[in-house]
Order: structure tokens, then C-alpha cells, then sequence
């Protein structure tokens, strides 16, 4: 198989990698065959896979738009995945061109892309980190050119949380970030569940079996397990609900039925 130049000679380009298959889903060409055949194996179970994606891409600029409108410049957005439309970076800056963008995820090619995506932004910027590491993030240079901890930051934690075990205590790593951030933050996050897949959850199974094949297991959490994140913060109304319904633009009967999967949500700290 040939090595594109955007990809990194550190990976493996034989093993297929979520935010690749990601990638696929949103229309991306950041992916390899293998990525795509992953991605192909988990429709088959789930068609409605990119609806999912898109949804959730739509939820986070939505978000987005909602904490500059209340006030907040800063964003730490962990899990940002390979840039593709509509990058965090992009609406913040749209709404406020000085809003400042770490972002943050431990696949190589997702920042191998950023940084060469973000090449001039002086705004924005990319680190190689892990979210089961917080304090690695919270201390890194990278993050303290940009970000001033000081002032309430966005905290992005959208679709990543269900890549991570309980094994590596997601909540413990949730919550030093969250003590981590000043009075007036937010906390933005996406989390997939068996709650609202329009499928007999034996289907959606089939899809979650492929991530658990390659070795990136997909964690469907209850919606009282993705709530339990958001402890300390203040839910913004209308609460932790589908995506679509997080502050539509436009009326949610339009959505597909697979983008009520999951759910959304935005918590602020006080
Ligand atoms: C499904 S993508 C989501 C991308 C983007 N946040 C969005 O919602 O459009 C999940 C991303 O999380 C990253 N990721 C998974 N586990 C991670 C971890 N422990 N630390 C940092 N990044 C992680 C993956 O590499 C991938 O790029």
C-alpha cells in the first residue's frame, strides 16, 4: 500500500484507526482502504452511521456558537479528530475572529492534518495528547500559549468519552479537567448510547462488534451514565437530549431518524 504524504511513517496504515473511519463517514479523504472497509463493515449493521456524524457535527457548532454568544473566547477541544467542514476553530472564529482554539488528540494523522490545516492561524493550535492524561494537557506549553485557565474556557469533549473504558476512568479524567477551569466554563459533550438507534439494539451490536475488532472498543454508555459527566457543571436548558434537540436551527422532525442517537448535552460551572 502506498503512504500518501500527509501520512505520518510513524503508523500503521494496515490497521484501521476510528478517527480515519471518521473520517469516511463525514466525506473525508484523510482514510486508507482498510478504514473504509471498517466503516463499510459497521454500516452494513448501522446505515445510518454518517447521520449520527453529521448530527453531532452540527451539535458542536451549534455549541459552539452558544458559548461565544455567552461570552466565552477560549476552547479546548479534546478528540478533535481529522479537520474536515467545519472545524471548531471555524465557528468560533466566525463568531468571534479573537476566540482562541487548542485542540487536542492522540491519533497522528488527526494532527498531522491540524497542524498543517491551522499553518498561519495564530488562534488555533494542535497537541498530541491523550485525554486519560489531563494533567499532560492542562501543563503543556501548547496549551498555555494559548489558553488562559484563568478565564472560562469551552471544554469539547464531543464523541470521544465512548472511546474510553471504564477501565481508564473516564470520570476522574472529566473531573480534573473540570477543576482545572475557572468559574463560568462550559462543558460540551457528545456520547453514543443504545437509547434512540432506530434498530433492535441486536443490530447495533453488530456495529459496536467492529470496533471492538479493531481494537478500539466503542463504549455505549446509558443516558444516566453520560449525565454522571457533568457533575459540578450546571445543565443549560433543554438538558442532555438527542442531538438535533440541543437548540435546533431548524424544527428536528427534519432529521433523519438515526441522528436521534446518542446524546447531547452542555453544562456550565458556576
Ligand atoms: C469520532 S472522532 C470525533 C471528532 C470530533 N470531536 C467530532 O466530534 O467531530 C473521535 C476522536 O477522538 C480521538 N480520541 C479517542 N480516544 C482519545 C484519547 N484517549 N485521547 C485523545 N484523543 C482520543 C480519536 O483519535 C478521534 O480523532
Amino acid at each position: 500500500m502506498e503512504r500518501p504524504a500527509w501520512a505520518p511513517r510513524s503508523i500503521d496504515i494496515s490497521v484501521p484507526s476510528v478517527s480515519r473511519m471518521y473520517d469516511y463517514y463525514l466525506g473525508g479523504s484523510h482514510n486508507f482502504e482498510v478504514d473504509r472497509q471498517a466503516a463499510r463493515r459497521a454500516m452494513e449493521f448501522m446505515p445510518g452511521l454518517p447521520k449520527i456524524m453529521q448530527a453531532n457535527r452540527a451539535f458542536m457548532r451549534r455549541a459552539v456558537r452558544f458559548a461565544v454568544a455567552g461570552g466565552i473566547t477560549q476552547f479546548l477541544d479534546i478528540g478533535s479528530g481529522i479537520p474536515t467542514f467545519g472545524n471548531v476553530h471555524e465557528a468560533a472564529q466566525a463568531a468571534a475572529p479573537d476566540a482562541r482554539v487548542m485542540y487536542v488528540d492522540h491519533d497522528p494523522v488527526a494532527v498531522a492534518h491540524s497542524q498543517a490545516v491551522l499553518e498561519g492561524n495564530d488562534g488555533a493550535g494542535i497537541l498530541a495528547a491523550d485525554l486519560r492524561k489531563p494533567r499532560e494537557i492542562l501543563d503543556s506549553p501548547e496549551l498555555l500559549r494559548l489558553i488562559d485557565l484563568n478565564r472560562p474556557v469551552a471544554l469539547l469533549l464531543v464523541a470521544i468519552l465512548h472511546f474510553v473504558e471504564d477501565a481508564d476512568d473516564p470520570y476522574a479524567a472529566v473531573a480534573e479537567l473540570r477543576e482545572a477551569l475557572a468559574p463560568g466554563s462550559m462543558l460540551v459533550l457528545s456520547h453514543a448510547s443504545y437509547d434512540g438507534i432506530p434498530l433492535p439494539p441486536e443490530r447495533a451490536e453488530g456495529a459496536v462488534d467492529v470496533y471492538r475488532n479493531i481494537r478500539n472498543p466503542l463504549i455505549m454508555r446509558t443516558r444516566d451514565e453520560i449525565a454522571r459527566f457533568f457533575e459540578g457543571y450546571d445543565m443549560v436548558e433543554p438538558g442532555l437530549v438527542p442531538m438535533p434537540q440541543w437548540r435546533p436551527d431548524t424544527a428536528p422532525e427534519d432529521e433523519d431518524p438515526y441522528a436521534f442517537s446518542g446524546f447531547a448535552g452542555v453544562g456550565r460551572t458556576a
